[in-house]
Parts: C-alpha cells; structure tokens; sequence
C-alpha cells in the first residue's frame, strides 16, 4: 500500500493537488447497506468554510460533491466509493514567485529536494491544506457508520493565538455551537477574543496557531489492536497526518508527566451495575485499547506558515540569500478549518478499527457481532 492510503478494512486513498483538476478519495471497504448520498458528505466538507471571510483564506471554492462510484438506489454497494470536488477557483501565478524561493515553514524546500522539482508546487500542490478535503469526505462517510454504532465525534478549537477557554463546555453545547461560531470554539464569549487574535495577527501580515480537542463518546471498552495498531499509537498517526499539526496528546497528556501515579490514575467504581472510571486523565485510551470512558485527544495546530510579513529565505536557483512577502490567499488561522477535518480523521481511525474488531458488520442488516449489533440492526 502506498502512503496515500491509511487503515486495514477502511482503507482511504487521497488523490489531487491543490491547484490540479480536483481533489477526491476512494474508500474501499465500507460496509453494504449504507444509505448515503452527496448531501451527507457536502454537510461535513459545508463546516471547512466559516462564513466569515476575514477569518479564512478568500479562496472561495464551491466544492460541490460528486459521488463516481459505489452507490446504487441511495446505499452503499460494498464497492469502493469515490468521492471528489472540482477546483474551480485556482489562481497560480502567484505562486511563479516562490518556485525557487521555498516559503519558510512550508514544504517547498524539502519537497523539491525530494522530487527534483516535478512536484506540483502551485498552492503547496500535495502539501496543501486543501488536501483534507479528502480527510472531510470519507470522514462524514465514517461518521454515518459510527452512527450507526451510536459513537458521535465532536471537535472544537480551545485555544488560538493564546486565547484559550476557560470553563469546560458540556457535549450538548459543543454539539450545538461550535459550528455557529466563525472560529468553531463553542464558548461565545471567548469566540469572540479569538476571532480579534486572528484579525490582528492578519493586520499585521502574521498568522496564529492554536489548540483542537476532541471528543468522541460511547466508544465500547477494548477497541484498538495492540501491539503496532493500538487505538492511541493509530490516532496519533493519522492526526499527524494533518498539515500543520505538530503535537498530539490524549487526556492530560505531557502534564501526566509531572503528577503522582495516586494523581493520575482513573479509579473504577460501579454505577447502575457498570464499570466506571472516576476521572479520565488518560483520555480514553490504556494499554492502546479503549477504556470504555469518552476517548479525548488535542492537538496543537503551528500559525499559517505563508505570510505576508517579511522573512528570510534563499533564491535556490542563484544559491543567495533573499526575502519573501508571500503573496495568495491564505488563512490567517488554520484552526477553524482543522476542526472538522480532526473530527473527521478520528471518525476515519474509529471505523476501520470498529471494522476490524467486527463491530460493525460487513453488511450492514446482518446481524453484528458484540453489543453494537442491536443498535445496528435497528437502522
Ligand atoms: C485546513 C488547513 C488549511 C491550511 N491552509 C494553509 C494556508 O492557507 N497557507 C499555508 O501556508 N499553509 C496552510 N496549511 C498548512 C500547510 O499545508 C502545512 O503547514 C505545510 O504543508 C507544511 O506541513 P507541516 O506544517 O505539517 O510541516 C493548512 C493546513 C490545513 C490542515
């Protein structure tokens, strides 16, 4: 398999460039039986763009869903899926100026090495945030599947620029709010102080990072495949995989570190005749299997590498020391869209493990196996 694909029995292709033909993914291995249509999957990639312009780049792409292959009379067949979006809106000639001039931060410079210079460098070609479109669309495809196991996923920005929430939100206002705020942080209050980081950030030709954390709730206990695909290590990975994510950590993360194991470990009791834990410092996850508790994962997004703030670089071709304005359309934050696309990265790593484990069925209508099977059955 190449390093296009990721998962086993969800198996996810990305193709496209960001200012090429189109930008898709084909799922091979998602169950039969699936009702699914292009508004199900256009609903996720809608959630990419905040309606407010400032906060994002002004590339405005329609990014109208098709649905090649895989589908028949509204269910998915079993047959690998293809998904794509047509780039309508590309405007290249800004980037001639920094073909021999590697952008600090982006991958310009280790990607021309890497491939002599065919790679497609228009608008980061592979390197580009608009490659996670693809993530978004297989990922609402994974989001209906863990529907179906009663597994719901939500992502929201916790800190951009330093602003950072300051009370934890329940899941039924993440559920109801992020979305409704153009920096897709559910507390409103502190939206709005993020949202003014970023506006004066892009005043001054800057950009700004921040944090993303999500939840994903009502995962079974012993989900995950120790030892090299455990749960955490599978996550991680395809988190990762996400440009501009630099760190990953589940439940308390790198502050575990500094407590007692008295401090961090999550003591069990019983309520209503379940096994529960007390808290959740390790986020869902031990032994690189689900604990049975909400799985939670952050990660830490770098500011936009592409600004237009002057900054040191080399002209490769006369091997000289230069300077760089970077001229496009770019976002000033990637957090806002990052949201959505972490959300659906986790729903992506879920399924294939749901899969794997035979928690959801191959077929969907037959009965599955373990407890997700009466849930199943139902839809
Ligand atoms: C949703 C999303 C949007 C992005 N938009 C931009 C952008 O407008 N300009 C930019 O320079 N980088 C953008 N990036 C980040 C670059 O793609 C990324 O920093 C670059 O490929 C280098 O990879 P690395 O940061 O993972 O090392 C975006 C990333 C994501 C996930």
């Amino acid at each position: 398999m190449g390093s296009n694909s990721i998962g086993k029995e969800f198996v996810v292709t990305c193709f496209g460039e960001s200012h090429g033909r189109c930008v898709g993914v084909v799922i091979d291995g998602c169950p039969a039986g699936l009702p699914l249509n292009e508004e199900d999957i256009q609903k996720e990639l809608d959630k990419r763009l905040p309606k407010k312009e400032e906060i994002v780049s002004a590339r405005r792409e329609e990014d109208a869903v098709e649905i090649l292959s895989g589908i028949y009379e509204g269910f998915t067949t079993g047959a690998p899926i293809c998904v794509l979006v047509w780039n309508k809106e590309v405007i290249s000639d800004d980037y001639d100026a920094i073909r021999h001039t590697p952008r600090p931060g982006h991958a310009d410079y280790p990607a021309r090495i890497k491939y002599l210079g065919f790679n497609d460098h228009r608008g980061g070609g592979r390197f580009s945030g608009r490659i996670t479109v693809a993530f978004v669309m297989a990922g609402a495809i994974a989001k209906k599947l863990l529907e179906l196991a009663g597994i719901e996923v939500l992502a929201y920005a916790t800190e951009i620029g330093g602003v950072k929430m300051r009370s934890t939100q329940s899941l039924e206002d993440i559920r109801e709010k992020t979305y409704g705020s153009s920096v897709r942080c559910p507390d409103p209050k502190v939206a709005v102080e993020m949202e003014e980081t970023i506006l004066k950030a892009k005043k001054m030709g800057d950009s700004v990072g921040g944090v993303v954390e999500c939840v994903a709730s009502n995962v079974l206990a012993g989900v995950g495949e120790p030892i090299f695909d455990s749960l955490d290590a599978e996550l991680a990975k395809m988190l990762f995989d996400i440009p501009a994510v630099k760190g990953v950590e589940f439940g308390v993360g790198f502050e575990a570190a500094r407590l007692k194991g008295s401090e961090n470990n999550d003591s069990y009791v019983i309520r209503d005749g379940e096994i529960e834990a007390v808290t959740n410092n390790a986020g869902g996850v031990l032994g690189g299997l689900s604990s049975g508790m909400p799985i939670v994962v952050r990660v830490a997004v770098k500011p936009t590498p592409s600004i237009s703030k002057e900054q040191k670089t080399v002209d490769m071709l006369n091997m000289a020391d230069t300077t760089i304005h970077v001229k496009g359309r770019h976002d000033s934050c990637i957090v806002p869209k990052a949201v959505p696309v972490v959300e659906a990265s986790v729903a992506m790593v879920l399924v294939d493990q749901l899969l794997r484990a035979g928690l959801i069925p191959k077929v969907l209508g037959v009965e599955a196996v373990g407890e997700y099977s009466d849930v199943t059955e139902e839809d």
